[in-house]
């Protein structure tokens, strides 16, 4: 029997989905990349493969997990296996200028950016755009390493950190930083649109004004009993109920044509009603609590999903 079979490298994010497969006795396999093998003389398994690989493994000490899952997704797709998120989403998910050329092919609005490869064309990138600007990472995620800068001064002083630094986490992990414009927006919440099977299924709204690391699992991550930061007054996370937008059709183009059956995509609006795109998250995560209020769940959505492609994998053997 076929099985689905999900890649990834972090434990802690599967729990919803793995609670959502068991409630439906779908048969699956967990595949941890960090360090192994791939024996290219063999054919993979059978079944369907969703691939989670996350942009900011080399935080969690991963550091070639991706490239190790790219490795195993060229094996999967040369012997036919049906892979949801293969390996163009994989190219996106670690490069933001990837995301953006790739958005702007759709005509989805991305915020002005230069990319920069080494801290002494900084200054010029910043010239460019102006301030203030997001200094960010091409490969990042979890909005580590974000950061807003609001003058020529604070860029100085941004580059002197960046000098002085001597966490390598700290430095782009593919040596491309990224100078964008900041998009204000008239209150402090951005929207991220949840996709799966390629289809729009909610939005989320999400408070910034605490920072910029908005990663809906962590802030769950509390040890139980104690207040969730997610439900606190302010509702960190709320799913927009009857969310609409005119660029949802493009953004499901968008993911289509580039093999994303199961992604979000992060969108901020300026006070003239402008919307940018500024992040394809192809391992998206769920805040548990806004989908309690809202009566959803995109880990039981995604489940459902894979199921059922379990018989178009089983026609392919
Ligand atoms: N150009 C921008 N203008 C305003 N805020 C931004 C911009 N880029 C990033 N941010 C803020 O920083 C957060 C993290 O940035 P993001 O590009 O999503 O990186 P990551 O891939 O680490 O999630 C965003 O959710 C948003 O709140
Ligand atoms: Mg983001």
């Amino acid at each position: 029997m076929s099985t689905i079979h999900i890649i990834h490298e972090n434990n802690a994010w599967l729990a919803p989905l793995r609670a959502s497969l068991a409630a439906i006795r779908a048969p699956h396999e967990e595949w941890f990349l960090d360090r192994g093998l791939i024996d290219l003389t063999q054919a993979p398994p059978e079944g369907v493969f969703y691939n989670r690989m996350s942009a900011s493994s080399h935080t969690r000490g991963h550091h070639y997990a991706p490239e190790y899952a790219g490795a195993v997704i060229e094996w999967l797709e040369r012997h036919g296996r049906v892979v949801v998120n293969g390996r163009r989403a994989l190219q996106l998910e670690v490069s933001k200028v990837a995301q953006y050329e790739a958005l702007a092919a759709f005509g989805i609005p991305t915020p002005p950016t230069v990319a920069v490869v080494g801290e002494e064309h900084l200054r010029a990138a910043a010239e460019r755009i102006g301030t203030p600007l997001i200094l960010k990472h091409n490969r990042a995620g979890k909005g580590l390493g974000v950061q807003l800068v609001r003058s020529t001064a604070a860029l100085d002083e941004a580059i002197a950190r960046i000098a002085a630094d001597d966490d390598p986490v700290a430095l782009p992990r593919d040596g491309i930083w990224l100078v964008q414009r900041y998009i204000a927006a008239p209150e402090p919440f951005i929207t991220r649109a949840e996709f799966i099977g390629g289809r729009f299924l909610y939005a989320v709204r999400v408070d910034t004004s605490e920072g910029f690391e908005l990663c809906p699992a962590d802030a769950c991550a509390i040890p139980e009993g104690t207040a969730c930061p997610a439900v606190a007054p302010g509702e960190k996370f709320r799913i927009i109920e009857g969310f609409a937008h005119p660029l949802i059709p493009r953004m499901e183009a968008f993911l289509a044509a580039n093999g994303i059956g199961v992604g979000a995509i992060e969108f901020i609006t300026d006070a003239d009603g402008n919307t940018f795109a500024y992040d394809v998250n192809t391992n998206t995560n769920y805040n548990p609590e806004a989908e309690r209020r809202a009566g959803l769940s995109a880990p039981d959505a995604v489940a459902r999903h894979l199921v059922g492609l379990l018989p178009r994998a089983a026609q392919a053997a």
